[in-house]
This record gives C-alpha cells, structure tokens and sequence, in this order.
C-alpha cells in the first residue's frame, strides 16, 4: 500500500533559534552564564548504539542533532555570546559513523557565534566562565554536579586575575521549560506534521486490521507510514492492544493474535523534527462494533468530544479533567456498570475501578511535554494560545466476575492532540475518524 507523501513544512529558522537563545539569556540574573550539555550516544547492546536522539532541551535552543555537544550562553560577551563545544572532526571514525559538523559547521550551519571541538573544551572553559558568578546547569542531569565542579576549579583562573568569582549555580530547566511550553507557529506547522503523519499511520492500520493478524503487524503498518512519511520512527513505544490487552495501558509486546469480535486499542505517534504525534484509536478487528462495544465506546467518545470542545484560553486541565470524570461515571451507571448517585460515585471516586488516568498531558518535543500543570499548589495553570494537549479519556473494564459478561475486559481509549488558539482550539489529529459510523464506513470501505 503507498500513501501520498505529505508536503514537509519548512524547518524552524537559524533566527527563531538565535530569538530562543536571546530570550533564555534576557532572564538570567546579571554576571551568569548558561551550560546546557546535549545528549550522547547510548549502549544498546555490546559495542552497538541505540539511534542518537538529541536532548530537547538542547534542540530547542541550538537545532543541533550531534551526539556529545554542549551549549554555553554567555550574555553581554562581545567576541560572542553563544558557544558550542561539539565532536572533534574525526576522518576515521568519520567513515564509520558518519559526517560530523565541526566547530565551522556549528557556525556555518546553526549560526552559533563560536564553536570549539570536544577537545579545546579544557583548555577553553576557564577563559569563557572567567568572572561570572552564577551558572546556570540542567540539574536533573546526570553531569550536572561534575559540570558544576569542573567550573568551579576553573573560576578560580578568573578569580586569580581578580575578576568575580563563582558563587553559586542555578536550575536552567524551569526557563527553558517555561519556553518550550508555548509553542511559536513553527512549532505547531510541524507538530501538525507529526499529527498528521501519525493520522496516516492510523487510518492504514484500521484498514488493514481483521482477524488473524497479529498486534505486530498493526504495529508494521503504523511505523511503516511514520518513516515513508519522514519521519524518524515512532515517538514513543507503539501500543496494539487487541482485546483485553487494551486494558494495560502500557502493553508495548504487540505479540498477541487479533481475535474476531474484539476490539483493538492502538495509541502511537510518529516523530518528526522530534516533535511527537500521540494518537489513541479504538476500533473493531473485523469492522463492526457489537452492542456492548458500541454502547461503552460511545460513553467515552461523548466524554471525549465534549472535553475537546471545552478547550480554550482560560480552562485548566482540571476542569477538563473533572468534566471527563463526570462524563464517564454518568455514563457507567446508564450501563449499569456503577451503582449510586452520580455525585456520590463521583466524590467517592468508583470510576477509578474503570479509569485511572488523567485525561491531558503537553505535547511537543517530547511526547510528556515540559511544563508546569499548576501555578502553585492550589491553582491549576489555566490554558493559554501555543500550549498543544492532549485529550485522551479512556474505560478499562477488567474482567472480574461482579462485570456482565458482554463488557468485560473491553478497554477503549480516544486521544486526539489540541492546539490552544487565541479563538478557542484546533484539533490536530481529526483526520481519523472516531465516530462508530466513520469507523465502519472506512473499514469496510476496503
Ligand atoms: N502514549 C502515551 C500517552 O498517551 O500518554
Ligand atoms: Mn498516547
Ligand atoms: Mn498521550
């Protein structure tokens, strides 16, 4: 099956990355200096490596996708305010692993200001962070403290010359975070990449899906499309749940054979520009709800458009959360599946037997995007034009003796990813279709 090649929107610019910097550095406090190392390559078995996936954070700030480099902002520097320290160009390991940028490559490229190789870092750092007296570390790094420590010994050349010495060190991670939690238009062009690219991926798995395959070859289908399409594969494990196995909400074995008459549960989403897409559709392996399939599918669906519709500047999650909740439990008791008042399953929390997770998380560069939930303990942060959420209200019905039969271990789960506008709300992933009719029409179109 070959799919239109969706057009690729353009990559973010060099002065959005130069704009992000510029704005990270006009927050500091005066005389600090930014460290922010990218990622590095990890084992994935003896001596070969997982695919390289640049930190975010470092992403967001530089565009830079090579293993091993590090970002230091210097505000107010006049032979430069941002310098990247990246891989030594290496013509053996070249051939092997492939082009590497090299610090004129850095500058050339991704117009940093200056650029060093790996290997002048030592000699360089001392001069760099001479007399400032705050740095600014991710500290939920792993080098962190050693970064921390390494400047320190290294202030002391400033300090030696009479110049401030070091006093102290800051967590970087709750600005860029703050940053990244707004999303400028070209990060929404390309999240409506990977929304789309994942939507795809989605419609080719419902029309390929019937009994006898097997939740893998959903799982082909799906990351088939993701990287036809450009992208670099799925943005995090793909779930295939067939049957009961959509009530574990992580199950990422796919191995399972796709029965007749059950449901299957796929959440997956591609990765472009390393922007996730996080896309949850329910639907049946052979084409046709069953009555009981329909009416528990419906009571989530109803929940679901409804909380897509409330999303605008101004409501919190929470409130999204607890409409959700309400939705859900109302419509457990119309099946007979709670037993009470509304308000008192509610309050009393019964709906956790069947639905134990939140409704929303951020999306973006990663797929648990950054970004605080609450402005202090007590207040939900209310929306706001660039956030992108997801909504993804689910029931899991465990198979336990006090259930009817018709329901039990049924797991249904809608996730559609939101862009917050300043009107209201665009969703991203409406390309597939979640009403029972578009759901049958499309599958038994083929
Ligand atoms: N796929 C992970 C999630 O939906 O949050
Ligand atoms: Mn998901
Ligand atoms: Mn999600």
């Amino acid at each position: 099956m070959l799919t239109d090649v969706l057009p690729r929107p353009p990559a973010i610019t060099r002065a959005e990355y130069h704009q992000r910097r510029d704005t990270l550095m006009a927050q500091l406090l005066t005389n600090a200096a930014v460290i922010l190392p990218g990622g590095s390559l990890v084992t994935r078995s003896n001596d070969s490596e997982y695919t390289f996936r640049q930190s975010s954070d470092f992403y967001y700030l530089t565009g830079i996708s090579e293993p091993d480099a590090l970002l230091v902002l210097l505000p107010g520097r006049e032979a430069g305010q941002s310098v990247v320290f990246c891989q030594d160009r290496d013509p053996t390991m070249e051939a092997w692993t492939g082009r590497r940028l090299g610090a004129q490559g850095v500058i050339t490229a991704h117009g940093i200001d200056q650029a060093f190789e790996n290997a002048e870092r030592e000699a360089m750092m001392p001069e760099l962070l001479a007399g400032r007296e705050l740095l600014y570390l991710p500290l939920d790094h792993d080098g962190a403290l050693d970064i921390a420590e390494e400047a320190l010994s290294q202030a002391k050349a400033g300090q030696r010359r009479g110049l401030p010495a070091l006093k102290g060190w800051m967590d970087v991670n709750p600005l860029i975070h703050a940053m990244r939690q707004i999303k400028s238009e070209a990060e929404i062009a390309l999240l409506r990449h990977a929304t789309a690219i994942s939507a795809h991926a989605h419609v080719r798995a419902m029309c390929t899906a019937r009994p006898g395959l097997s939740e893998y070859q959903l799982q082909a289908e799906l990351e088939h499309e993701f990287v036809w399409q450009g992208g670099s594969g799925p943005a995090y494990s793909t779930i295939v749940g067939g049957g009961a196995n959509a009530c574990v909400l992580h199950y990422i074995e796919n191995s399972a054979p796709l029965a007749d008459g059950e449901l299957v549960l796929i959440d997956a989403g591609a990765e472009f520009e390393l922007y996730a897409g996080d896309i949850t559709r329910t639907f049946p392996v052979s084409g046709r709800f069953n009555d009981a399939q329909r009416a528990l599918y419906q009571v989530v669906l109803h929940a679901q458009e409804r909380a897509v519709a409330a999303i605008q500047p101004g409501v919190t999650l929470a409130d999204i959360h607890k409409g959700v909740v309400a939705d859900l439990t109302a419509g457990l008791i119309e099946l007979g599946l709670l037993e009470g008042e509304l308000q008192t399953c509610i309050d009393e929390q019964h709906y956790r037997r069947f639905y134990l997770h939140s409704t929303s998380h951020w999306l973006g560069l990663d797929v648990h995007d950054v970004g605080t939930y609450r402005l202090n303990a007590d207040t939900p942060r209310p929306l706001e034009p660039g956030m992108v959420l997801t909504v993804e209200p689910g029931l899991y019905i465990p198979d336990e003796t006090d259930i009817p039969v018709a329901y039990r271990g049924i797991g249904i789960r809608i996730e559609d990813n939101v862009v917050v506008t300043n009107q209201g709300h665009e969703v991203l992933t409406d390309q597939v279709p979640k009403r029972v009719a578009d759901i049958e029409a499309l599958m038994a179109s083929d």
